[in-house]
């Protein structure tokens, strides 16, 4: 596996004057220590509270912030020292920002860019074809960005972050402040990027959406990394797990035996309702015993069946909660 960043021990202090009548300078260290590498072609997400050092980290990657110490690489190039390698073969696109000119059209703003980044003619009307294709505004090409609704100019922006071609797109909360629909659609931009075997870094609060995009995901607090995995063996590793919620007629020792006997259930706990006796099983993967519990209760009539699965959001307040 190839390393398209490569992160070690960087740090990054703010200095910061507090106070008005004794002012007093006070560090801020905005990213304490932090080391990860991400792989080429990967869909890589920092995940982290609002002030955990997310935005600076992506400002030393894209050579726009110097590093305090520690060493920062993309392309195997320094960040700081070796830009001028670096900035034409990666773009970036920070959420809620505008970046846009409103006045003109997204295809003369796609043309303006290109021009920016000396992008020869002949090449730029397939290549800005190509881009409003991909971001879904082929028919509104030629209308003024200020009629644009939110999620439009943010899907112009991914074009325009695109117009370099670069191998290497990092994205600063990408969906933030869009509608569930354009959200949506900015993710499926993100996947189609994968496909065309780009690396993409962002980063969101949205816990979902790093489970649902991202093949992994470094969890940062306090501007030092708490965790770095896949999305599923971040859940695999927390606590609690999964739980299934059983409500049946009636349960019997032996039959409650049965349950605790399985393998990975990890506690049962049993509760009479109205609608009969609630066993709720606390597990290690709700899908894998499901059909077993099933078999279990099949004497038995079955009123309801609820599986819930530990979601990443769960891992992520474990996580932070534990170095509180
Ligand atoms: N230009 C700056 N001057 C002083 N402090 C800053 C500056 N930018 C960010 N910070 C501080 O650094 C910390 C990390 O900020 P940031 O990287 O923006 O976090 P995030 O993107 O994860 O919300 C915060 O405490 C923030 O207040
Ligand atoms: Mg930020």
């Amino acid at each position: 596996m190839t390393s398209v960043i490569e992160v070690r021990d960087l740090k990054r202090d703010y200095i910061a004057t507090k106070g008005w009548v004794r002012r007093r300078k006070e560090t801020i260290k905005a990213v304490d220590g932090i080391s990860f590498d991400v792989h080429k072609g990967e869909i890589f997400g920092l995940l982290g509270q609002n002030g955990a050092g997310k935005t600076t980290t992506i400002k030393m990657l894209i050579t726009l912030l110097a590093p305090t110490s520690g060493t920062c690489k993309v392309l195997g190039y320094d960040t700081f020292g070796e830009e001028k390698e670096i900035r034409n073969r990666i773009n970036f696109i920070f959420g809620g920002e505008m970046g846009v000119y409103r006045r003109l059209s997204a295809r003369d703003n796609l043309k303006y860019f290109a021009n920016l980044y000396l992008i020869k003619t002949e090449a730029i009307h397939t290549r800005i074809t190509e881009l409003l294709d991909l971001v879904g505004l082929t028919d509104k090409a030629d209308l003024l960005v200020e009629t644009y609704s939110k999620g439009m100019i943010q899907r112009l922006q991914i074009a325009r972050g695109l117009i370099n071609d670069p191998e290497i797109i990092f994205m600063d909360e990408p969906t933030v402040g869009l509608d569930p629909l354009g959200a949506r659609m900015l993710r499926d931009i993100i996947k189609k990027l994968k496909e065309q075997g780009k690396t993409v870094l962002l980063t969101t609060h949205y816990m979902y959406e790093a489970d649902e995009l991202c093949d992994r995901i470094a969890i940062i607090n306090k501007g030092q990394l708490i965790a770095l995995d896949t999305p599923e063996k971040l859940k695999h590793r927390a606590k609690g797990s999964d739980s299934i919620e059983v409500i049946v007629d009636n349960l019997t020792d032996e039959l409650l035996e049965k349950i605790k006997s399985i393998h990975s259930v990890t506690a049962v706990a049993t509760s009479s309702n109205e609608k009969g006796i609630a066993v709720c099983i606390q597990c290690g993967s709700a899908l894998d015993i499901s059909g077993k519990v099933l078999s279990i209760f099949k004497n038995n009539k079955i009123y309801a069946f609820t599986q819930k699965e530990i979601t990443l959001e769960d891992v992520y307040i474990q996580l932070v909660e534990g170095v509180q």
